[in-house]
């Protein structure tokens, strides 16, 4: 059992700098956490600080009912693996596996068998008796996983531990890891700076910028209901399209405005914005929220000229100037695209975002 909860917890340096501000956070027993943001936001000092490697020097860190903010690193019941690996050169990978558990004095029988369970399912078995500069990089990865594994810890951090490896070794170590937190049904915090790393596998995203949580809560959620522009374009690739304007009224129908573009919006979102007629925006729309356009021109219309054909093996991205904004958009492999035609793209509007442009904050949600 562990849960971990923040209560205005900060880490200031002396120098003044702020790592850290005012983090509240409650992580439920098992739950899988991904803190997720770019570097240097503070990702790794939130991480440190629950293993105990790193002071707190604001507010409160609990685990269940007990505040852990002096507690020493060995009496915290975490295991950690980090993105440099940190294996011992000199020794096998048997014996760096069995390290942990041989500090603390379990018998023989017992830390041979927990080493040979974690090595079958980390599939390692055959690489037990070569030294680490014998691996790979991905091989020397599920070392430090079941060196952390062994340990059988209330708490397994991460930080960044797929981030040296190729890109399918990657894709494919996250689906293992996945398969790891079912298996070993404890509470997982997990750093990374690659938003897909996190979509796959949070159950819940704490995303990050300058030391201040944005947005807290499940990945379907971050992805649709970003609540600023920050967090909108971190999560997506291609990253989401912004176009600035304006909101107006026109016929009586509130609509986005932008040169010629006049997009009508659907009725709920129009509902949700009625008293912000006038105000000056930036509309959000991801590439895949469109579809290709031969009909009349109607109001969820865009118009632009390709500048770009991306074709990505399944389907293709367009980039297509927009209002004289670039922005991407997603199509089946279908249709006869060159650069420089004009083409009309239709946007889904029901899954369009509007920010104001002002403070950058979502005006929906
Ligand atoms: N001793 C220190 N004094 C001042 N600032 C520091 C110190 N150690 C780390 N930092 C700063 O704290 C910030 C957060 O670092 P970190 O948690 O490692 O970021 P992340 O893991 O998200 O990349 C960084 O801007 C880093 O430069
Ligand atoms: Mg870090």
């Amino acid at each position: 059992m562990a849960r971990i909860k923040f209560e205005g917890v900060g880490k200031h340096y002396p120098n003044g700098f702020v790592a850290l501000e005012n983090l509240n956070l409650d992580i439920a027993d098992k739950e899988f956490l991904v803190l997720l943001g770019p570097s240097g936001c503070g990702k790794s000092t939130t991480l440190n600080m629950i293993a105990g490697l790193e002071d707190v020097t604001e507010g409160k860190l609990f685990f269940d009912n007990e505040v852990m903010n002096t507690v020493p690193p060995h009496r915290r019941d975490v295991a950690m693996v980090f993105q440099s690996y940190a294996l011992y050169p000199n020794k096998t990978v048997y014996e760096n596996i069995a390290f942990g558990l041989r500090m603390r004095k379990h018998p023989a029988d017992e830390i041979d068998r927990r080493v040979r369970d974690a090595a079958r399912k980390l599939e390692i078995e055959a690489l037990l008796q070569r030294r680490p500069d014998q691996l790979s990089g991905g091989q020397r990865q599920r070392v430090a996983l079941g060196r952390a594994m062994v340990r059988q810890p209330a708490v397994f951090l991460m930080d960044e531990p797929l981030s040296n490896l190729d890109a399918t070794l990657r894709i494919s170590m996250r689906a293992e890891i996945k398969q790891l937190h079912h298996a070993m049904q404890t509470t997982f915090v997990y750093v990374t700076h690659d938003q897909a790393e996190a979509l796959t596998l949070a159950d819940r995203i704490v995303v990050m910028r300058n030391g201040v949580v944005q947005q807290i809560g499940k990945p379907d959620d971050i992805y649709e209901r970003p609540c600023n522009m920050f967090v909108a374009a971190f999560l997506g690739n291609p990253p989401i399209n912004f176009l600035e304007g304006a909101l107006s009224l026109e016929a009586g129908h509130l609509s986005f405005k932008r040169g010629q573009t006049t997009l009508r919006l659907p009725t709920p979102v129009a509902e949700r914005l009625a008293s912000q007629v006038e105000r000056a925006v930036v509309l959000g729309i991801r590439a895949e929220d469109v579809s290709a356009h031969s009909g009349a021109l109607d109001s969820a219309c865009v118009q632009g000229r390709i500048l770009a054909v991306l074709p990505v093996g399944s389907d293709k991205f367009l980039e297509i100037e927009v209002e004289g904004t670039p922005m991407f958009f997603r199509f089946g492999k279908e249709g006869q695209h060159r650069e420089g035609d004009h083409v009309t793209v239709k946007l889904n509007l029901n899954r369009l975002h509007m920010f104001n442009k002002e403070d950058s904050q979502s005006l929906l949600w």
